[in-house]
């Protein structure tokens, strides 16, 4: 008896070691994989401090998930050395102006019946590569970029990387790396006469002055629509019927920055607070039923489902994702 009660010690202490030393490794892993370097001891314990409390929970939620408690399963990746309040400051970025042109579109009247089960424009060759924003708060330029690029290849055919940088620096009414909004963005290419191509235009994550050149443009629009407030509905038409769309999302949730793969659902998730532009290129249900949208976002092809989300659908307007959605008309 007294010696099965000092192994099963011996085991859990080792096992506590083993746990510290296993973080530890963990850690110096995750260090070099994101080429972390801190230049104070002090700042290492403190980001290490975050980084543990993060893998906490992450490894507590994927244990949850295994019994069946959640749709989805977290990763640790590039985010985890980071505060909530740090990412939603440098990786998001969505700003909706107080007063804006508004412009719903009833284009949208079709019976949802008729819409197929499943769309991924991926597919179609209608979406580009996925792309890092960096710490710049341009996520409005890359859903703009993205929803543009969807409409431009469906036009003509041809998938051309579009240029953020070209509506960070040339958007007046938006904040470049300090936010910005997607109607805004798609307003401004109407009157400026176009947009020009990443290659012509490429991506440096700051503001700079504007240096648009019509030499390099690589696509035009006539203006923009919304879809309907708060419409998951008329969403997934528009998806359908127009392609790729620009949408904002509440993306304030550690499960959203730490998400891995599977059906994304957070009751948490506040459709009220949207700060956060990204794309839906598509939706569909997996075997079991669960419906969901096909999320690109520009946090870079290590985050996510590689750079994608599956977000739950028609589960109460998930996130706010049916709020702000809009797309360009071409
Ligand atoms: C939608 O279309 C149907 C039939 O095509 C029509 O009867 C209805 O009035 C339309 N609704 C709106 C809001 O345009
Ligand atoms: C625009 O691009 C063309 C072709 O590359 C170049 O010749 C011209 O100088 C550029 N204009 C400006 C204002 O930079
Ligand atoms: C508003 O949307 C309609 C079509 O839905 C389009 O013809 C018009 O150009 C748009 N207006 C603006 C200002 O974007």
């Amino acid at each position: 008896m007294l010696l099965i009660i000092c192994v099963s010690l011996l085991a859990a202490s080792t096992l506590g070691q083993l746990d510290r030393a296993s973080m530890d490794a963990q850690w110096d892993q995750w260090k070099i994989t994101h080429s972390k370097i801190y230049s104070e001891p002090k700042e290492e314990q403190v980001r290490k401090a975050i980084w543990e409390k993060n893998m906490k929970m992450i490894i507590h939620h994927n244990k949850e998930a295994a019994q069946g408690m959640h749709s989805y399963e977290m990763a640790m990746n590039m985010l985890g050395d980071m505060t909530p309040e740090e990412v939603i400051n440098t990786m998001t970025g969505l700003r909706v102006p107080q007063i804006h042109q508004r412009n719903s579109t009833t284009a949208l009247n079709y019976s949802e019946a008729n819409l197929p089960k499943s769309i991924d424009y991926r597919k179609k060759g209608m979406v580009t590569s996925v792309k890092n924003q960096g710490s710049c708060g341009s996520c409005w330029a890359f859903s703009s970029a993205g929803a543009l690029e969807g409409q431009l290849a469906k036009k003509t055919g041809k998938l051309v990387d579009l240029s953020p940088q070209n509506l960070v620096d040339c958007v007046k009414e938006n904040y470049g790396c300090g936010g910005g909004y997607m109607t805004t963005a798609f307003n401004y290419v109407k009157e400026n006469g176009g947009i020009d191509s990443e290659k012509a235009y490429p991506y440096v994550g700051t503001d700079n002055p504007c240096r648009y050149n019509v030499s390099g443009r690589a696509a035009q629009c006539k203006g923009f629509s919304e879809v309907p407030v708060g419409d998951e509905k008329a969403l997934a038409v528009a998806v359908y019927k127009v392609g790729p769309i620009s949408v904002g999302i509440d993306a304030m949730q550690s499960s959203f920055f730490f998400y891995q793969k599977g059906v994304y659902f957070d009751p948490n998730c506040n459709k009220e607070d949207i700060n956060h532009a990204v794309l839906a290129v598509g939706y569909g249900v997996t075997p079991k039923g669960k419906k969901y949208w096909i999320i690109k976002n520009s946090w870079g092809k290590s985050w996510g489902k590689n750079g994608y989300i599956l977000m739950e659908r028609n589960r109460g307007n998930l996130c706010g994702i049916a709020n702000l959605a809009s797309y360009p008309i071409m």
